[in-house]
């Protein structure tokens, strides 16, 4: 075939795709570290920063080294955290007891963030799982069920005292009915109206969770599945989605967040259409393990795909992502 033939087309998208440089005249969605929030976990004492086998490059951080990763994070352009607590077992206890100790690890590694950088965003999660010997985000009740409003009451004294640590944003992650409202007032009513609150408002009950419960060590034994679905939402159910999410908007929450991000962009941009608050998302644990573990076997590029999962959250309608790529996002961004 002659190469100079041509029909007679006279539409042709190709012409704004010809080269990097109109590709990225053209560009739709961006996205720059100042939109990511970087998950981190913590451990107490001295022992060395541990690697975790199923997040490939994260660590359990010891509070030195995370005090380090803070200045690195803020001189890439990250500059908020989500911080997790690994909580010595010793410490554990049905009812997640050491969440409402005012010095407890959380607590006591924020204060000490804060006075070293006070402009990194702090982000703490509101739930009890890392602190239950069950692994359950609530109190249990006599027949083993998650009981809602002692399970509230406990949240309410956890969100307070976090917010007294100087915690930016409470992020209350259990899905439990009326938190939302139930922290508003508690916050309000010590002199924390500016402490906001993130409501992981559409949390599924999701099979992606595994690699994080390892991290915190909430899953017993390690690698079973710990069933959350009398709280968390049911993955087909869109509709219960948003009327959960619209429920923590009218109880005062300042972003809306859905999780996992990646098998729920319908989510993320169905709830786009409902709120002008700001959504987050969560591109969650399993989400990043997945991706890494088909790169270590060569079978994707591990930035390309990196950089296409987290495109994908953005594009979907969303203003902020907590990914664990935060900080890989950030170096391969700044460079
Ligand atoms: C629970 C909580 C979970 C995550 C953050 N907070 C998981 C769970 O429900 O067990 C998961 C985050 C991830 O998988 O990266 N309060």
């Amino acid at each position: 075939m002659n190469s100079s033939f041509s029909f007679d087309i006279l539409k042709r998208p190709r012409r704004n795709r010809r080269n990097a440089a109109i590709r990225s005249l053209l560009t739709e969605t961006h996205l720059s570290p100042s939109q990511l929030v970087f998950p981190v976990f913590v451990k107490d004492g001295t022992s060395p920063s541990e690697d975790i086998a199923s997040l490939p490059g994260i660590k359990r951080y010891n509070r030195a080294d995370l005090l380090k990763e803070c200045k690195t994070l803020l001189k890439l352009g990250v500059s908020a955290l989500a911080l997790f607590p690994v909580v010595d077992p010793a410490l554990k206890d049905a009812n997640g007891k050491e969440s409402r100790n005012p010095d407890n690890l959380l607590n006591s590694i924020s204060r000490e963030i804060k006075q070293r950088f006070p402009e990194m965003v702090l982000i703490a999660d509101v739930a009890l799982d890392p602190y239950t010997t069950h692994g359950h985000d609530g109190i249990l009740d006599a027949n083993g069920d998650v009981a809602n409003d002692p399970t509230v009451e406990a949240l309410m004294s956890m969100a307070t005292l976090q917010a007294e640590a100087g915690i930016d944003y409470v992020a209350p992650s259990d899905m439990m009915d009326g938190r939302i409202g139930a922290i508003r007032r508690a916050l309000d009513a010590k002199d924390f109206s500016h402490t906001g609150i993130i409501a992981y408002s559409a949390k599924f009950a999701s099979a992606f969770y595994g690699p994080f419960r390892d991290a915190i060590g909430s899953q017993r034994p390690p690698g079973s599945y710990l069933d959350k679905k009398t709280y968390q939402l049911n993955p087909p159910n869109p509709r219960e989605a948003i009327r959960d999410a619209l429920l923590d908007e009218e109880e005062g929450a300042d972003s809306l967040m859905v999780k996992p991000a990646g098998l729920y962009l319908d989510i993320i941009a169905k709830l786009r259409e409902k709120t002008n608050l700001p959504i987050s998302a969560y591109q969650i644990s399993g989400e990043y393990a997945q991706i890494h573990a088909t790169a270590q076997r060569g079978w994707l590029n591990l930035e390309a795909a990196r950089d296409e999962s987290l495109i994908a959250i953005k594009r979907a309608g969303a203003d902020f992502i907590l990914t664990y790529f935060a900080k890989s996002y950030a170096e391969s961004y700044s460079r």
